[in-house]
C-alpha cells in the first residue's frame, strides 16, 4: 500500500520564519487599498511627475458658481505646501471628491471620521459679507442622495492661521459611488488642505488607520514576517530624498500624516505616504509578523546610477537609523521619534534587507559598506543581500558571490515562473549549502491565479520546506486594487468595498497557518512514479527574429543542421520597427545552429530570436532587452515566460556577428565568437505525491502537507512513528477543474474545506484526491 511514514522525532530543520508575507504598494495596494483613507488626492499634491495625465485637482470636481485654483503661497507646511483656494459666490456651492474606483464606499450604520485644515477669509466683493465660513460635509452617492452626513456644520474661524476641524459621519445608506461633497454655507473665500474621510471601522479600530478586510484576511493568514515595502518601489527613483521622484527612502514617511510629503509611486501614481514605516511596524505587530523592510542600496539598477561612493555615509547612516528607530531605546534619537509617534516598546526587527533585485556592479560595490557597517553596530541583526530578478544568471551569481564573500546572512532571490518552470525545478535548492547564506525567497509566483497554478506553487512550497538551505520565503505581489492593476498574478484582490481570495492565497494561507517548528523525516513508500509531462527531448519549431523598438539590418543568415550537416540559408532583412521575419522552421531539425550578423542603425534595445515557436510556446533569445540590460533566454509555455539564462548586455550601434546553437534542450549563444549564454530548457514532470512534514513544539501537533498534482485519487496511509495521536484535522484545497479561478462576482467558488478524522494506531489511511492539497495536523 502507499505509505507515508513519519518520524517525529526525527527533526531536521528548524522551520523559524520560513512563511511570511511581502507588502509592495504596487496595484494600489496601499493608497486606494490598505490604507483605509477614502479620499483621493486629499492634499491636492497629485503631479504630472506622478502620472501623465494627474493634476492638482485630480479627483475633484466643483460647483460651476464655485472658483477654484491650486495655490502654494502660505502652505500648511514645508512638505505639504500645495492648497486649494475656493471662492463661494453663494451658499451651496460646492466640491466633490470621487475617492478611488467607483466611488467612496460608505456603509449603513458606519461612522466616520471627517477631517479638513481650513481657513476663511470673508469675500469683500461677494453680496453677503461674513465672519466665519461655514462647512457641510456628507456622502452622496451618484443619484445625489445623502448617504452619509454630520449633525453639524464646520464653523471655519476667519483667520490668517492653519486649522483643524474634524466632524463624524454617520451613515444611513449604503453606496460603492459615493462623493464626498463639502458644500460652503457662508459666501467666501475658503483655503483648505488634507480633506480626509476614513471608517472609524478600520482594522483593530486604529484611527486614521488600516482597511479592516484587507488586515484581517492578511492576520488571518499567521505570517511570521512581512517583507515591505517593495520590491522596484523601493530602487527605483532618484538618489535625491528629495526629489519628488526620489527611491523610497523611510524617514521621509514619519511624523503627522499632514507633515509627510506625497510622492511619485514608481508604479506609477501617487503614493501619500499616511501608510508610512511607522504604520508599517506597527501592523507587523499588529498580524504577528516580524518586520521585514528594504533599504535601496544607494544603487538604481533600473537607470544604472549610484550614490557616489564618497557619499554612501548617509545612505548607510540611513539603514543604522532605521534599526535605530525600530529597537533603540527612547533615549536614543530615533528611539524617542518612534516613543513619540505612540510606541515606545521597541518592534525587536531581526532583519533588514539592502536592496531589491539589483543587477550590476554598482550594488556590490556599495553593499559591503552596509554590511559592515550594520555588522559592526547591530551584530545581532540579520542582514540580506539580493540576488537579482530571475532564478539564474549574472545577478543572481553576482549576489551569491557578494553574499558569500561578506557573510549575509540571507540572499534576496525573486523569480516569477510558469507553472511548467517550478515543476521542473522543484528540487532547486537541494543542493544549496546550508551553512552559507541562507535563502530569503523575497518573491515569486507561477504566472496566473487559477487553482493550478495555486497547486503547483503548493507542490513546490514542499520543497522549499525541506530545502535545507531555504530560510524565508514569500508570494508576490500580495496585494491588487482590481481598478488599478499594475502587475498580475496578485494575492488578494480587492476593490472599494469587498476583497477577493485567490486560490494561491489559500495556499499560502494553509502552510503559513501549519508551518511548524522543525521539519521531520518522511519516508514514502510505493510513492515514487515521477511522470514527465512533456516527452519531447528537442527544441524545435519556428526561429522568428523581431526588432525590439530598433531598425537595422541582419545579413549572412544561415541555420547548420548538426546531424543532417543541411546548411539553410535566408535572405538578408532590413528590420523596422516591431515587425517579425520568420527565418526558418527547424520541425525536421533536432539540433542545430543559427547564425547571422546585425547592426543597429537606430532605437535603443536590440533583438528578439525566437526559436522552437509554436502557436504559444517558444523560446526566446532578447538580444538586449529590458531597457538594453539583458543578453536572456526565455522560455515560453502556453504564453507564460520564465528567465532560464541572464547575463548583462547593452546593444550598440555597431556590427554584431550573433550564433545561437541548440542541442536537445541545451542553448547557448555567442555574440562576437564569446559565449554568453549556455543553459538547459529543463521539462516539467511530476512527482506521485509531494510531500512535507513537520512538528509543532508549541502545541504538539504534527503537520504532514501533501499535494497531488496527478489527475488520479490516491489513497495512502499514513503511519506516525513516535508520539501517539488520537485525531486528525484535515484542510484541503480540492475538487476544482484546473482553470477555475475566484472571481468578485463568486469570491467563495475555491475555498478550504475542513473535516476531523479519528487516528487509530497512529495511523490514517486518506484519500488524496486528484488536483488536491492537504495539510493534515496530528493532535
Ligand atoms: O512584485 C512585482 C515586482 O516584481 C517587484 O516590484 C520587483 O521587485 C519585481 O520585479
Amino acid at each position: 500500500m502507499k505509505q507515508i511514514k513519519v518520524y517525529q522525532n526525527d527533526r531536521y530543520k528548524k522551520l523559524g520564519d520560513l512563511y511570511g508575507l511581502f507588502f509592495e504598494d504596487i496595484n494600489h495596494a496601499a493608497d486606494g487599498g490598505l490604507y483605509a483613507e477614502l479620499v483621493q488626492n486629499r492634499s491636492f499634491e497629485y503631479c504630472e511627475i506622478d502620472k501623465s495625465d494627474y493634476t492638482p485637482l485630480t479627483a475633484w470636481e466643483k460647483s460651476e458658481d464655485a472658483r477654484w485654483e491650486v495655490i502654494n503661497d502660505r502652505p500648511l507646511n514645508a512638505e505639504n505646501t500645495h492648497y486649494l483656494k475656493v471662492e463661494a459666490a453663494k451658499k451651496g456651492s460646492y466640491i466633490k471628491n470621487r475617492g478611488f474606483n467607483t466611488g467612496i464606499f460608505v456603509e449603513a450604520g458606519k461612522k466616520y471620521d471627517f477631517s479638513v485644515f481650513a481657513r476663511f477669509d470673508a469675500c469683500a466683493d461677494a453680496k453677503a459679507v461674513e465672519d466665519e465660513g461655514g462647512l457641510a460635509i456628507m456622502v452622496v452617492d451618484e443619484e445625489g442622495r445623502v448617504c452619509a452626513k454630520a449633525d453639524a456644520l464646520i464653523t471655519v474661524a476667519a483667520s490668517d492661521a492653519w486649522k483643524k476641524y474634524e466632524l463624524e459621519l454617520a451613515a444611513e445608506t449604503t453606496t460603492y459611488n459615493g462623493r464626498l461633497v463639502i458644500t460652503f454655507d457662508n459666501v467666501g473665500i475658503y483655503e483648505l488642505d488634507m480633506i480626509s474621510l476614513f471608517p472609524q471601522d478600520t482594522f483593530m479600530g486604529r484611527k486614521g488607520g488600516l482597511r479592516a478586510d484587507i488586515a484581517e484576511a492578511l492576520k488571518e493568514m499567521k505570517p511570521k514576517f512581512m517583507r515591505f515595502p517593495g520590491g522596484c518601489l523601493t530602487h527605483d527613483g532618484s538618489l535625491n530624498d528629495h526629489d519628488r521622484n526620489s527611491m523610497y527612502r523611510w524617514r521621509r514617511t514619519l511624523g503627522k500624516v499632514e507633515e509627510r510629503p506625497t510622492w511619485r509611486n514608481n508604479w506609477r501614481y501617487n503614493q501619500t505616504l499616511g501608510l508610512g514605516y511607522y504604520e508599517y511596524f506597527c501592523f507587523c505587530e499588529d498580524i504577528g509578523a516580524k518586520p521585514l523592510p528594504v533599504l535601496p542600496g544607494g544603487f538604481n539598477p533600473h537607470k544604472g546610477e549610484g550614490v557616489p561612493i564618497e557619499n554612501i555615509g548617509e545612505w548607510v547612516q540611513e539603514a543604522l537609523d532605521l534599526i535605530e528607530f525600530a529597537n533603540g531605546d527612547v533615549n536614543t534619537k530615533y528611539g524617542a521619534i518612534r516613543a513619540e509617534m505612540g510606541h515606545s516598546a521597541p518592534f525587536n526587527m531581526e532583519y533588514i534587507g539592502i536592496g531589491n533585485e539589483e543587477i550590476g556592479e554598482g550594488f556590490f560595490e556599495r553593499y559591503p559598506y552596509f554590511h559592515n557597517a550594520i555588522r559592526e553596530k547591530y551584530p545581532e541583526i540579520k542582514i540580506i543581500n539580493s540576488a537579482g530578478p530571475f532564478a539564474v544568471g549574472e545577478g543572481y551569481v553576482a549576489g551569491w558571490t557578494s553574499a558569500k564573500m561578506y557573510g549575509s546572512d540571507l540572499i534576496d532571490e525573486h523569480y516569477y515562473s510558469s507553472p511548467e518552470w517550478f515543476l521542473a525545478n522543484m528540487h532547486h535548492y537541494d543542493d544549496y549549502d546550508e551553512n552559507g547564506p541562507k535563502v530569503f525567497l523575497g518573491e515569486y509566483a507561477s504566472w496566473g491565479n487559477t487553482y493550478y497554478n495555486a497547486i503547483v506553487e503548493a507542490a513546490y512550497m514542499t520543497h522549499l520546506e525541506k530545502a535545507r538551505a531555504v530560510a524565508l520565503a514569500c508570494y508576490a505581489p500580495m496585494l491588487c486594487n482590481v481598478d488599478y492593476v499594475n502587475w498580475r498574478p496578485d494575492m488578494l484582490w480587492f476593490n472599494n468595498h469587498a476583497i477577493m481570495k485567490t486560490p494561491n492565497y489559500f495556499v499560502q494561507k494553509m502552510f503559513m497557518e501549519h508551518q511548524g517548528t522543525d521539519e521531520v523525516k518522511i519516508e514514502l513508500s510505493e510513492l515514487s512514479d515521477v511522470i514527465r509531462l512533456i516527452d519531447k527531448e528537442t527544441i524545435s519549431g519556428g526561429v522568428v527574429i523581431q526588432g525590439n523598438d530598433v531598425t537595422g539590418r541582419i545579413w549572412d543568415v544561415k541555420l547548420t543542421g548538426k546531424n543532417s550537416g543541411e546548411v539553410c540559408e535566408a535572405t538578408d532583412i532590413d528590420i523596422t520597427n516591431n515587425n517579425e521575419y520568420k527565418i526558418f522552421d527547424t520541425d525536421d531539425e533536432n539540433d542545430y545552429t543559427l547564425e547571422f550578423k546585425f547592426k543597429r542603425s537606430s532605437g535603443r534595445k536590440g533583438l528578439k530570436i525566437f526559436f522552437g515557436k509554436k502557436a504559444n510556446s517558444f523560446l526566446l533569445w532578447e538580444f538586449g532587452g529590458w531597457d538594453n540590460w539583458d543578453c536572456n533566454i526565455t522560455s515560453t509555455v502556453n504564453g507564460r515566460g520564465s528567465t532560464i539564462s541572464h547575463r548583462i548586455f547593452h546593444v550598440e550601434d555597431i556590427e554584431y556577428t550573433l550564433k545561437l546553437e541548440v542541442s536537445g534542450r541545451n542553448i547557448k549563444t555567442y555574440v562576437n565568437g564569446e559565449m554568453y549564454n549556455d543553459t538547459t530548457d529543463r521539462l516539467p514532470e511530476l512527482e506521485e505525491l509531494y510531500v512535507a512534514a513537520s512538528i509543532d513544539r508549541g502545541t504538539g501537533e504534527t503537520i504532514v502537507k501533501v499535494v497531488n498534482l496527478t489527475g488520479e485519487d490516491k489513497n495512502v496511509e499514513i503511519v506516525l512513528d513516535g508520539d501517539a495521536k488520537t485525531m486528525a484535522e484535515v484542510t484541503a484545497l480540492e475538487g476544482y477543474e484546473l482553470s477555475a479561478e475566484n472571481t468578485f462576482e463568486k469570491p467563495d467558488y475555491i475555498g478550504l474545506l475542513k473535516e476531523t478524522r479519528p487516528v487509530k494506531d497512529n495511523k490514517l489511511a486518506h484519500l488524496f484526491e486528484a488536483h488536491s492539497v492537504n495539510v493534515i495536523v496530528f493532535k
